[in-house]
C-alpha cells in the first residue's frame, strides 16, 4: 500500500488508479471500516482509504484531542484489505490556512438528532468531505450508515451540489452482543463495555413492537429514554424518524428508521436500526 501525505502525490496516484472507490475515515479503524474497505473494492479497480481526524467537526469541549491515533497499526489492517493508497494528509495539508469556506448543510437536517447536540460538527464533516472529494475526485465514496445522520447529509450535498460521485451506504458492523462498532467504544470501561448493548437491544425492542402494529412512537421513545436513564445513561435521543429526511413519519407506513444517541459515563454512543 502506497501512503501519501501530500495532495500531489495522492493526485498523481489516482489518475493511474482506473475505476476508484474512496472511503474516508478518521482512523483507528475496526471491522466496520475494514468491511467498507472490501465493499468498495467490490465496486472500483482501486481503494483509496484517507485517514484524518478532523478538527472542523469536533465541538469546543469534545475529544479531538484524545481522539486514537493509530496509524502503525490502521496501515497494516489496510494492507490486510487489499487496500492500494492510503491518502493520510497532515492539518498542514488539509488546512494551510485557516479554512474560510464551509458547507453548511440545509438547516432542517442538522438542527435535529445529533445536529441539536453538536452544533456545527456536520458543517464540519460535509467542508472536509467536499474537501477529499475534490482531492481525491472519486467515483465513488463509502460512507457507514452506522452514521445514519451524516449518511444523509453528504448524500444530499453530494446531489444538490452535483457533484460527480456516487455514495454508497455501508451496513453498520456490530460485536456479538450487538453493540455497533466505534472507535470510541475504546472509551468505555469493562464495566460500561458490559452495559453498552443496551442501547441496541432497545432500538430493536421498538424496531419489534413497531413492526408488530405499534404506532405510538411517542411511548416507545419515552419508555427506552426512561430505561437509558434509570440505568444510569444520559440520554441525548431516542428518535422514530422517516429514513428519507429523518424528519418525524407522518404516515406510519413510510420506511422508519429509529436512531439514538446516550452518553454512558464520558462516552457518547450512536446507534440505529432500519424499521
Ligand atoms: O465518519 C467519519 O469517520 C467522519 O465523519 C468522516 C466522514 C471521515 C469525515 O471526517
Amino acid at each position: 500500500m502506497q501512503i501519501h501525505t501530500t495532495i500531489e502525490s495522492l493526485r498523481a496516484a489516482r489518475a493511474r488508479a482506473g475505476r476508484v472507490a474512496l472511503v474516508p475515515t478518521m482512523g483507528n479503524l475496526h471491522d466496520g471500516h475494514i468491511a467498507l474497505m472490501r465493499q468498495a473494492g467490490e465496486h472500483a479497480d482501486s481503494v483509496i482509504a484517507s485517514i484524518f481526524v478532523n478538527r472542523l467537526q469536533f465541538g469546543p469541549s469534545e475529544d479531538f484531542d484524545k481522539y486514537p491515533r493509530t496509524l502503525e497499526s490502521d496501515c497494516e489492517k489496510l494492507e490486510a484489505a487489499g487496500v492500494k493508497h492510503l491518502f493520510a494528509p497532515t492539518e498542514k495539508v488539509m488546512y494551510p490556512q485557516i479554512q474560510h469556506y464551509h458547507v453548511d448543510p440545509a438547516p432542517a437536517q442538522v438542527s435535529i438528532l445529533d445536529g441539536e447536540f453538536r452544533p456545527g460538527h456536520f458543517r464540519g464533516v460535509a467542508t472536509v468531505v467536499l474537501k477529499l472529494l475534490n482531492i481525491v475526485q472519486p467515483d465513488l465514496a463509502l460512507f457507514g450508515k452506522k452514521d445514519y445522520q451524516q449518511l444523509m447529509v453528504l448524500s444530499n450535498m453530494v446531489r444538490e451540489l452535483a457533484l460527480p460521485v456516487e455514495v454508497v451506504p455501508g451496513e453498520t458492523v456490530r460485536a456479538a452482543d450487538g453493540l455497533a462498532l466505534s472507535s470510541r467504544n475504546g472509551y468505555l470501561s469493562a464495566e460500561q463495555r458490559a452495559e453498552a448493548p443496551l442501547l441496541y437491544s432497545l432500538l430493536t425492542r421498538i424496531r419489534e413492537a413497531v413492526r408488530a402494529g405499534d404506532h405510538d412512537f411517542l411511548k416507545l421513545e419515552t419508555e427506552a429514554m426512561n430505561t437509558l436513564t434509570e440505568r444510569g445513561w444520559k440520554p441525548d435521543y431516542v428518535a422514530i424518524r422517516h429514513r428519507a429526511d429523518l424528519q418525524p413519519p407522518v404516515h406510519t407506513c413510510d420506511p422508519l428508521v429509529v436512531l439514538a444517541a446516550a452518553r454512558l459515563g464520558a462516552t457518547r454512543l450512536i446507534d440505529n436500526l432500519e424499521i
